[in-house]
């Protein structure tokens, strides 16, 4: 019998032509999604789905969708679905680990030093025409070399964001739920989580989204901050309590931030858009057009992995397999 498969979103064509390979297609190339009650029709015949992390895949989808195998989401967050809804129903859900773990470390590196160095605040002033001489303190902002960057979380994208900072002589302290046993081998040091915000020049957040990390950085940690001290936010917007983050950086109790991620997307707090001791994307860490194109054809590998019978590479609930 012919496989069905829905494609939610545009994705680079590499994973439609694997797919094509694969089983009947139904894509939907278009970024704006489908309506809920398209998204519930559209499963109902579906063994496999490619979604991403805009797409809210819940108990009820699955209802929906009585034949349904794999859900296969172009990210490695995977917090838009129902993992333990899958599980019970017996749908592998896959990920995309690892190809974007280099591009994301990246980006978040680049808003640290945008951030750093008043970067896009000093632009929209050139931009503006309101240059009128230099000055030795315009937009004087914080040093990177030879700071401290306090990683929260060191999973395989924050263990990289330590690496490019020994490139800058910097001192690397993490925290995360568990110590790891190679920590000292790459220069790390474990510090408990108030140590990370208290002694911290920069701390750049690489945790996942869920029950435990929802709002674990909000006003008592922003409080331990430096004045001094940079916000980094590369993995999910409510994993910072954002209203709190914008009055650290209102107050100025922080010196700035840099954002990728937000706690409604895509709305930005108006509180956060006031401000210009921030730098901000549109939830852009992973966007090389080599990564995305990556992730997009590791996704559809999963999902024709599993309507084929075969171990998908990247499940996520391994033990429905
Ligand atoms: C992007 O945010 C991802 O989780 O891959």
């Amino acid at each position: 019998m012919t496989k069905k498969i829905l494609v939610t979103r545009h994705v680079y064509p590499e994973a439609i032509e694997l797919l094509q390979g694969c089983g009947e297609l139904e894509y939907h190339d278009s970024s704006s999604g489908l309506d809920r009650d398209t998204m519930l029709r559209a499963v109902a015949d579906k063994q496999a789905v490619v979604c991403q992390l805009t797409d809210p895949m819940d108990a009820e989808v699955m209802d929906a969708a009585p034949e349904l195998k794999v859900i296969a989401n172009v990210a490695v967050g995977f917090d838009n679905i129902d993992v333990a809804a899958a599980t019970e129903r017996g749908i592998v859900v896959s990920n995309t680990p690892g190809v974007l773990t280099d591009t994301t470390a990246d980006f978040a590196f680049t808003l640290l030093m945008a951030a750093a160095r008043r970067v896009t605040e000093a632009e929209r002033f050139l931009r503006d025409g309101r240059w009128q001489q230099w000055e030795i303190d315009m937009f004087s902002g914080q040093d990177i070399n030879h700071h401290t960057l306090g990683i929260y979380g060191l999973g395989r994208i924050g263990r990289c964001m330590a690496r490019r900072a020994t490139g800058f002589d910097m001192r690397v302290i993490y925290h995360d739920a568990v110590r790891a046993d190679y920590d000292e081998q790459l220069g790390l040091k474990f510090v408990d989580k108030e140590t990370l915000f208290r002694e911290s020049d920069f701390v750049s957040i690489h945790v996942p989204l869920n029950d435990e990390t929802r709002h674990c950085v909000g006003a008592p940690e922003l409080a331990l901050m430096k004045p001094t001290a940079i916000l980094i936010n590369t993995s999910r917007g409510p994993v910072v309590d954002e209203l709190a983050l914008a009055q650290a950086l209102a107050e100025k109790r922080i010196a700035g931030a840099g954002l990728d991620v937000y706690e409604n997307e895509p709305t930005v707090s108006p509180e956060l858009l006031a401000l210009d001791n921030l730098v901000m994307a549109p939830h852009i860490a992973s966007a090389s057009v080599k990564t995305r194109t990556r992730m997009c054809v590791m996704a559809a590998e999963n999902a024709a992995a599993v309507i084929n019978g075969e171990r998908p590479p990247n499940p996520v609930n391994p033990e429905v397999l």
